[in-house]
């Protein structure tokens, strides 16, 4: 089958949305009959948001709303440009942009393509060298349309793409408007954006994202009360043609688990100045060899379980010593329903990202989260030295 995988791996994690609902019931509760308008219309208003009214998706794309803009690409200008990042990367960036929309209470103008990083695709990409870099990002960029739901995002967060259809006609209204009705920033707190009439009464706030990338707008992330919108949301978003695909394989594959194998992507090695081989991840080669695995997930996965595995190893057979145990799928047993829809390594990882999310029991490369099971111990992220990979 012609489905080649790889792609870096997506974020999950427990949504803390209904946290922030339960918030908002427990304040309007105790709040007193005084207040009690005020705090139901602003509590409509903030459930709206988080996709209890979708009748009111309308109302949100209302001509009298404001805007947010970022820029034309995700994570562009940033230090990713001329080899944009992954389908994770990318999405932490996006979610960033939301993040502040919702909080500005403005409708998000989103880029209209995302850029396909040619490490991570490999359908697409010119490989002409005197192609412009125009021609070069029109094929390896994938309408967005093509990977999210736009509609169902905008049931959580307005957005209105930035083409021709939607969004030049506003851009053009408002410079028949005048100055004062665009607010271009850099480097202006979001705090700020919102509460100083100078930005806030604006029609338009164009912003200049961090040049590092968009996501460095959310650093600060660990304090859980500033996370508006959870890492699952974007990965639950996919187009309506991945989402159907999705739920196809996984009524065929009824109860299954699943695994994530990194390995392409993750096992880079380089030698050191005695020629010695280094990786940032020393035990991630042995650790994602069908051996190692086997043993790894026993005391997790049953044996005789059907077992779906997302991978970007291309050796065919690769996982085949598994097959003893375990029902073996991959996306490849799936090609009559995927080869008709999918176009780039990002939408299909987008259909095996709900896939894993479906499974009973889903074990990924390397942990994330305390209670992620995982095939490897090494940490994922932040490790800047590189050992001797161990093999034994
Ligand atoms: C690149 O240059 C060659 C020869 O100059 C030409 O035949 C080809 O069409 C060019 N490719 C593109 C994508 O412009
Ligand atoms: C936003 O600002 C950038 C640079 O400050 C400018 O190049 C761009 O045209 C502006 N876009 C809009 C829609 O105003
Ligand atoms: C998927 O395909 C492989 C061969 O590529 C086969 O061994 C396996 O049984 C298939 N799995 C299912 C669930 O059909």
């Amino acid at each position: 089958m012609a489905i080649p995988y790889r792609i870096t791996g997506g974020h999950s994690r427990r949504s803390p949305l209904p946290l922030t609902t339960a918030r908002a019931l427990l304040a309007a509760v105790v709040t007193g009959a005084v207040l009690s308008i005020i705090c139901v219309l602003s509590l409509t208003d903030s459930l709206s948001y988080m996709g209890f009214q979708p009748g009111s998706l309308l109302d949100k794309r209302d001509s009298s709303r404001k805007y947010l803009y970022w820029g034309a690409r995700v994570d562009c200008p940033g230090k990713h440009c001329a080899s944009c990042a992954g389908l994770g990367h990318q999405e932490s960036s996006l979610r960033c942009a939301l993040e502040e929309a919702l909080f500005l209470d403005r409708i998000f103008v989103m880029p209209s393509r995302m850029c396909l990083s040619s490490v991570h695709n490999t359908k697409g990409t010119l490989d002409s060298s005197n192609a412009t870099s125009d021609q070069r990002w029109g094929t390896s960029s994938s309408a967005m349309e093509s990977l999210y739901d736009i509609d169902l995002i905008s049931k959580n967060v307005p957005v209105i793409l930035d083409n021709p259809k939607s969004w030049y006609g506003i851009v053009s209204r408002s410079t028949k408007l005048g100055e004062g009705d665009v607010a271009h920033v850099q480097g202006v707190s979001r705090d700020e954006l919102k509460d100083n009439p100078l930005y806030s009464d604006a029609l338009l706030i164009n912003r200049t994202a961090s040049p590092l990338a968009w996501f460095m707008e959310c650093k600060d992330r660990t304090r859980r009360s500033s996370v508006m919108l959870p890492y699952t949301f974007l990965p639950t978003m996919p187009a309506r043609k991945l989402r159907d695909a999705a739920n196809e394989m996984k009524e065929i594959l009824g109860d299954y688990d699943a695994i994530h194998v990194r390995r392409g992507d993750l096992l880079k090695n380089r030698k050191d100045r005695f020629g010695v081989e280094r990786s940032l991840h020393p035990h991630l080669d042995r650790d994602t060899r069908p051996e190692f695995i086997k043993k790894r997930i026993a005391r997790w996965i049953p044996k005789g379980r059907t077992v779906f595995i997302a991978s970007n190893e291309r050796t065919p057979g690769f996982f085949a010593p598994l097959s003893d145990r375990y029902k073996l799928a991959y996306a490849s047993n799936f090609s009559s329903i995927l080869k008709p829809i999918i176009e780039n390594n990002y939408q299909l990882f987008m259909v095996e990202r709900l896939i894993m999310q479906g499974a009973r029991i889903f074990v990924k490369t390397m942990k994330e989260f305390d209670n992620d099971l995982a095939l490897c111990d090494d940490p994922k992220k932040n490790t800047k030295v590189w050992e001797e990979p161990v093999y034994t």
